[in-house]
Protein backbone atom coordinates (compact mmCIF):
# COMPACT_ATOMS: atom_id res chain seq x y z
CA UNK A 1 0.00 0.00 0.00
CA UNK A 2 2.65 2.28 -0.68
CA UNK A 3 1.08 5.19 -2.68
CA UNK A 4 3.93 7.31 -2.82
CA UNK A 5 6.37 4.30 -4.65
CA UNK A 6 6.26 4.01 -7.76
CA UNK A 7 8.70 2.70 -11.03
CA UNK A 8 12.20 1.63 -10.63
CA UNK A 9 12.67 2.74 -6.63
CA UNK A 10 9.19 1.41 -5.85
CA UNK A 11 10.62 -1.92 -7.78
CA UNK A 12 14.38 -1.55 -5.68
CA UNK A 13 12.82 -1.32 -2.65
CA UNK A 14 10.52 -4.28 -2.88
CA UNK A 15 13.32 -6.88 -3.92
CA UNK A 16 15.10 -5.64 -0.57
CA UNK A 17 12.33 -6.47 1.40
CA UNK A 18 12.11 -9.35 3.48
CA UNK A 19 8.54 -11.57 3.17
CA UNK A 20 7.77 -12.57 6.53
CA UNK A 21 6.96 -16.67 6.38
CA UNK A 22 4.32 -18.07 8.68
CA UNK A 23 5.96 -19.89 11.41
CA UNK A 24 2.90 -21.25 13.00
CA UNK A 25 -0.44 -21.53 12.40
CA UNK A 26 -2.72 -22.22 14.81
CA UNK A 27 -6.74 -24.05 15.17
CA UNK A 28 -8.33 -22.24 17.98
CA UNK A 29 -10.26 -24.77 21.05
CA UNK A 30 -13.71 -24.56 22.13
CA UNK A 31 -13.53 -22.88 25.61
CA UNK A 32 -16.96 -21.55 27.89
CA UNK A 33 -15.91 -18.10 29.90
CA UNK A 34 -17.77 -15.76 31.53
CA UNK A 35 -21.31 -16.70 32.76
CA UNK A 36 -20.71 -19.15 30.11
CA UNK A 37 -19.80 -18.29 26.84
CA UNK A 38 -18.91 -20.49 23.88
CA UNK A 39 -15.68 -19.19 22.29
CA UNK A 40 -13.18 -19.94 19.76
CA UNK A 41 -9.69 -19.67 21.85
CA UNK A 42 -6.75 -18.85 19.27
CA UNK A 43 -3.85 -17.63 22.13
CA UNK A 44 -4.06 -18.19 25.61
CA UNK A 45 -3.79 -22.22 25.17
CA UNK A 46 -1.68 -25.16 25.24
CA UNK A 47 -1.10 -24.79 21.56
CA UNK A 48 -0.45 -21.10 21.96
CA UNK A 49 0.12 -19.72 25.32
CA UNK A 50 1.19 -16.33 24.44
CA UNK A 51 2.18 -14.36 21.82
CA UNK A 52 4.15 -11.25 23.79
CA UNK A 53 2.50 -8.82 24.18
CA UNK A 54 -0.46 -10.47 23.73
CA UNK A 55 -2.05 -13.02 26.30
CA UNK A 56 -5.32 -14.48 24.86
CA UNK A 57 -7.18 -13.87 21.60
CA UNK A 58 -10.84 -15.05 21.31
CA UNK A 59 -13.32 -15.46 18.57
CA UNK A 60 -17.67 -15.67 19.79
CA UNK A 61 -19.13 -16.60 16.68
CA UNK A 62 -22.94 -18.31 17.25
CA UNK A 63 -26.22 -18.15 15.65
CA UNK A 64 -27.43 -19.80 18.75
CA UNK A 65 -28.96 -17.60 21.82
CA UNK A 66 -27.62 -20.03 24.73
CA UNK A 67 -23.91 -20.31 23.28
CA UNK A 68 -23.55 -16.44 24.09
CA UNK A 69 -27.25 -15.01 26.44
CA UNK A 70 -24.87 -15.48 29.91
CA UNK A 71 -22.97 -13.08 28.69
CA UNK A 72 -19.97 -11.78 30.85
CA UNK A 73 -21.23 -10.35 33.93
CA UNK A 74 -19.51 -7.98 36.24
CA UNK A 75 -15.88 -8.86 36.54
CA UNK A 76 -12.23 -6.94 37.39
CA UNK A 77 -9.30 -6.71 35.13
CA UNK A 78 -5.80 -5.06 36.37
CA UNK A 79 -2.24 -5.00 34.82
CA UNK A 80 -3.45 -5.56 30.51
CA UNK A 81 -5.77 -4.21 28.36
CA UNK A 82 -8.70 -5.78 26.62
CA UNK A 83 -9.66 -4.80 23.08
CA UNK A 84 -13.28 -6.32 21.59
CA UNK A 85 -13.85 -5.99 17.95
CA UNK A 86 -18.00 -6.35 17.17
CA UNK A 87 -17.90 -7.63 13.62
CA UNK A 88 -22.05 -8.73 14.14
CA UNK A 89 -24.97 -8.10 16.58
CA UNK A 90 -24.83 -5.98 19.78
CA UNK A 91 -22.90 -5.82 23.03
CA UNK A 92 -23.60 -3.55 26.11
CA UNK A 93 -21.18 -2.75 28.29
CA UNK A 94 -20.64 -1.06 31.55
CA UNK A 95 -17.90 -0.45 34.01
CA UNK A 96 -16.07 1.05 37.04
CA UNK A 97 -15.04 3.95 35.48
CA UNK A 98 -18.98 5.12 34.39
CA UNK A 99 -19.01 4.29 31.05
CA UNK A 100 -21.75 2.16 29.86
CA UNK A 101 -23.40 1.92 26.12
CA UNK A 102 -24.34 -0.79 23.23
CA UNK A 103 -21.14 -1.74 20.56
CA UNK A 104 -22.71 -3.05 17.24
CA UNK A 105 -21.34 -4.16 13.53
CA UNK A 106 -17.39 -2.74 13.27
CA UNK A 107 -17.30 -1.13 16.25
CA UNK A 108 -14.48 -1.93 19.04
CA UNK A 109 -13.65 -0.60 23.00
CA UNK A 110 -9.83 -0.45 23.52
CA UNK A 111 -10.37 -0.91 27.67
CA UNK A 112 -6.58 0.30 29.50
CA UNK A 113 -7.27 -2.04 32.92
CA UNK A 114 -4.17 -0.91 34.62
CA UNK A 115 -4.52 -0.87 38.23
CA UNK A 116 -8.25 -1.61 37.60
CA UNK A 117 -11.88 -1.52 35.88
CA UNK A 118 -14.58 -3.45 37.16
CA UNK A 119 -16.64 -3.85 33.77
CA UNK A 120 -19.57 -6.12 32.24
CA UNK A 121 -20.17 -7.39 28.39
CA UNK A 122 -23.27 -8.88 27.82
CA UNK A 123 -24.86 -9.62 24.50
CA UNK A 124 -27.67 -7.11 23.33
CA UNK A 125 -28.88 -9.81 20.59
CA UNK A 126 -32.49 -11.20 20.99
CA UNK A 127 -31.97 -13.51 17.44
CA UNK A 128 -29.14 -13.81 14.70
CA UNK A 129 -25.64 -14.50 15.31
CA UNK A 130 -23.35 -13.05 17.64
CA UNK A 131 -20.07 -12.73 16.38
CA UNK A 132 -16.88 -10.58 17.77
CA UNK A 133 -13.17 -10.89 18.82
CA UNK A 134 -11.43 -10.06 22.15
CA UNK A 135 -7.78 -9.45 22.54
CA UNK A 136 -5.70 -9.25 25.64
CA UNK A 137 -2.64 -7.28 25.65
CA UNK A 138 0.01 -7.21 28.39
CA UNK A 139 1.61 -4.20 29.86
CA UNK A 140 4.41 -3.61 30.77
CA UNK A 141 5.59 -3.42 34.59
CA UNK A 142 5.82 0.08 35.09
CA UNK A 143 2.77 0.82 33.42
CA UNK A 144 0.40 -2.21 34.72
CA UNK A 145 -0.81 0.47 37.90
CA UNK A 146 -1.58 2.98 35.32
CA UNK A 147 -4.72 5.02 35.86
CA UNK A 148 -7.76 2.61 33.73
CA UNK A 149 -8.65 3.73 30.62
CA UNK A 150 -11.56 3.49 27.95
CA UNK A 151 -11.62 4.31 24.47
CA UNK A 152 -14.96 3.70 22.57
CA UNK A 153 -14.49 3.69 18.74
CA UNK A 154 -17.38 3.84 16.74
CA UNK A 155 -17.19 2.00 13.03
CA UNK A 156 -18.80 5.65 12.02
CA UNK A 157 -15.84 7.93 13.06
CA UNK A 158 -12.72 4.61 11.88
CA UNK A 159 -10.86 5.27 9.12
CA UNK A 160 -11.76 2.70 6.20
CA UNK A 161 -8.47 2.69 3.31
CA UNK A 162 -9.24 1.26 -0.11
CA UNK A 163 -6.71 0.77 -2.62
CA UNK A 164 -7.59 -1.33 -5.58
CA UNK A 165 -8.14 -4.20 -4.62
CA UNK A 166 -7.65 -4.06 -0.51
CA UNK A 167 -9.86 -2.71 2.22
CA UNK A 168 -8.82 -2.08 5.25
CA UNK A 169 -10.71 -0.53 8.80
CA UNK A 170 -8.12 0.94 10.74
CA UNK A 171 -9.03 0.15 14.37
CA UNK A 172 -5.55 1.15 15.62
CA UNK A 173 -1.94 1.81 13.87
CA UNK A 174 -1.72 3.07 10.21
CA UNK A 175 -2.78 1.64 7.22
CA UNK A 176 -2.01 3.34 3.76
CA UNK A 177 -0.95 6.21 5.08
CA UNK A 178 -4.14 6.93 7.42
CA UNK A 179 -4.24 6.57 11.28
CA UNK A 180 -6.41 4.55 13.42
CA UNK A 181 -9.01 5.32 15.27
CA UNK A 182 -7.60 4.62 18.63
CA UNK A 183 -5.07 6.88 19.89
CA UNK A 184 -2.45 5.74 21.87
CA UNK A 185 -1.88 1.75 21.70
CA UNK A 186 0.69 0.54 24.51
CA UNK A 187 2.38 -2.65 23.11
CA UNK A 188 0.23 -2.86 20.63
CA UNK A 189 0.94 -1.53 17.39
CA UNK A 190 -1.56 -2.14 14.93
CA UNK A 191 -5.20 -3.63 14.48
CA UNK A 192 -6.31 -3.84 10.74
CA UNK A 193 -9.18 -5.83 9.13
CA UNK A 194 -8.80 -6.24 5.80
CA UNK A 195 -10.57 -7.56 3.14
CA UNK A 196 -8.76 -8.65 -0.26
CA UNK A 197 -10.96 -9.38 -3.23
CA UNK A 198 -10.85 -12.47 -5.15
CA UNK A 199 -7.70 -13.66 -6.16
CA UNK A 200 -5.87 -10.30 -5.47
CA UNK A 201 -2.85 -9.26 -3.45
CA UNK A 202 -2.28 -7.77 -0.27
CA UNK A 203 1.26 -6.33 0.57
CA UNK A 204 2.09 -4.31 3.88
CA UNK A 205 5.13 -3.50 5.36
CA UNK A 206 5.31 -4.48 8.73
CA UNK A 207 8.10 -4.60 10.80
CA UNK A 208 7.26 -4.75 14.48
CA UNK A 209 8.40 -8.35 15.84
CA UNK A 210 5.15 -9.99 16.95
CA UNK A 211 2.82 -9.72 14.25
CA UNK A 212 -0.40 -12.37 13.51
CA UNK A 213 -3.32 -12.77 11.07
CA UNK A 214 -6.75 -14.55 12.17
CA UNK A 215 -9.17 -15.45 8.78
CA UNK A 216 -12.52 -14.26 9.30
CA UNK A 217 -13.86 -15.45 6.03
CA UNK A 218 -12.49 -17.19 2.57
CA UNK A 219 -9.57 -18.42 2.17
CA UNK A 220 -6.16 -17.31 0.96
CA UNK A 221 -2.50 -17.65 0.99
CA UNK A 222 -0.01 -16.31 3.46
CA UNK A 223 3.94 -15.65 2.63
CA UNK A 224 3.47 -17.06 -1.28
CA UNK A 225 3.64 -20.65 0.38
CA UNK A 226 0.61 -21.04 3.22
CA UNK A 227 -2.82 -21.51 2.40
CA UNK A 228 -5.16 -20.90 5.49
CA UNK A 229 -9.24 -20.44 6.01
CA UNK A 230 -11.50 -19.11 8.26
CA UNK A 231 -10.81 -19.28 11.89
CA UNK A 232 -7.18 -20.19 11.71
CA UNK A 233 -4.46 -17.92 13.31
CA UNK A 234 -0.95 -17.52 11.40
CA UNK A 235 2.13 -16.30 13.65
CA UNK A 236 4.72 -14.90 11.31
CA UNK A 237 8.01 -14.46 11.78
CA UNK A 238 10.77 -11.81 11.77
CA UNK A 239 11.12 -10.06 8.20
CA UNK A 240 9.64 -6.70 7.09
CA UNK A 241 6.56 -7.08 4.55
CA UNK A 242 2.94 -9.17 5.09
CA UNK A 243 2.30 -10.75 1.97
CA UNK A 244 -1.24 -12.54 1.46
CA UNK A 245 -3.35 -14.03 -1.89
CA UNK A 246 -6.45 -14.15 -1.79
CA UNK A 247 -8.47 -17.41 -3.11
CA UNK A 248 -11.08 -17.04 -5.70
CA UNK A 249 -14.06 -16.75 -2.77
CA UNK A 250 -11.79 -13.49 -1.55
CA UNK A 251 -10.16 -13.07 1.58
CA UNK A 252 -10.93 -11.50 5.12
CA UNK A 253 -8.66 -11.39 7.85
CA UNK A 254 -7.20 -9.27 10.62
CA UNK A 255 -3.87 -8.70 11.13
CA UNK A 256 -2.69 -7.24 14.81
CA UNK A 257 1.14 -6.43 15.31
CA UNK A 258 3.19 -5.49 18.65
CA UNK A 259 6.35 -5.06 20.45
CA UNK A 260 7.08 -7.80 23.17
CA UNK A 261 7.43 -6.82 26.24
CA UNK A 262 9.91 -9.83 27.71
CA UNK A 263 9.26 -9.53 31.76
CA UNK A 264 7.78 -12.47 33.81
CA UNK A 265 3.96 -13.07 33.19
CA UNK A 266 2.13 -14.57 36.23
CA UNK A 267 -1.99 -14.55 35.42
CA UNK A 268 -4.26 -15.05 38.34
CA UNK A 269 -8.01 -14.92 36.03
CA UNK A 270 -8.78 -11.46 34.88
CA UNK A 271 -5.19 -10.26 36.98
CA UNK A 272 -2.09 -10.18 34.43
CA UNK A 273 1.08 -8.76 36.73
CA UNK A 274 4.74 -10.01 37.06
CA UNK A 275 4.56 -11.56 40.48
CA UNK A 276 2.50 -14.30 42.46
CA UNK A 277 2.37 -11.27 45.15
CA UNK A 278 0.98 -8.70 42.83
CA UNK A 279 -1.58 -11.15 42.06
CA UNK A 280 -2.43 -12.00 45.47
CA UNK A 281 -2.64 -8.46 46.35
CA UNK A 282 -5.17 -7.71 43.49
CA UNK A 283 -7.77 -10.56 44.84
CA UNK A 284 -7.27 -9.23 48.48
CA UNK A 285 -8.11 -5.24 47.17
CA UNK A 286 -10.83 -6.58 45.46
CA UNK A 287 -12.42 -8.60 48.77
CA UNK A 288 -11.59 -5.84 51.23
CA UNK A 289 -12.98 -3.19 48.38
CA UNK A 290 -10.03 -1.13 47.38
CA UNK A 291 -9.24 -2.41 44.19
CA UNK A 292 -10.73 0.04 42.38
CA UNK A 293 -8.64 3.16 42.49
CA UNK A 294 -9.38 6.73 40.64
CA UNK A 295 -9.52 6.43 37.22
CA UNK A 296 -9.26 9.03 34.08
CA UNK A 297 -12.73 8.26 32.80
CA UNK A 298 -13.32 7.57 28.78
CA UNK A 299 -13.13 8.67 25.38
CA UNK A 300 -15.30 8.10 22.37
CA UNK A 301 -14.66 8.79 18.97
FE1 LIG B 1 -13.52 -8.39 30.65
Amino acid sequence: MDRMETGVLSEQRRSTRQRRSVKAVVKGVPVSEGAGVRLTRLIGHGGLRMLDPFLLFDEFRSEKRDDYAAGFPDHPHRGMETVTYMIEGRMAHRDSLGNSGVIGPGDAQWMTAGSGIIHSEMPAVENGRLWGLQLWVNLPAVRKMMPPRYQELSAARMPFVTDGSVTARVIAGAFGGVQGACDTIGEASLYLDVTVSPDARFTHILTDDTAFAFVLDGHGVFADDTAAGRCELLVFDGGDEVVAQAGSDGLRFILVAGAPIGEPVVSGGPFVMNTQEEIETAWKELRNGTFVKSGMGGRRS
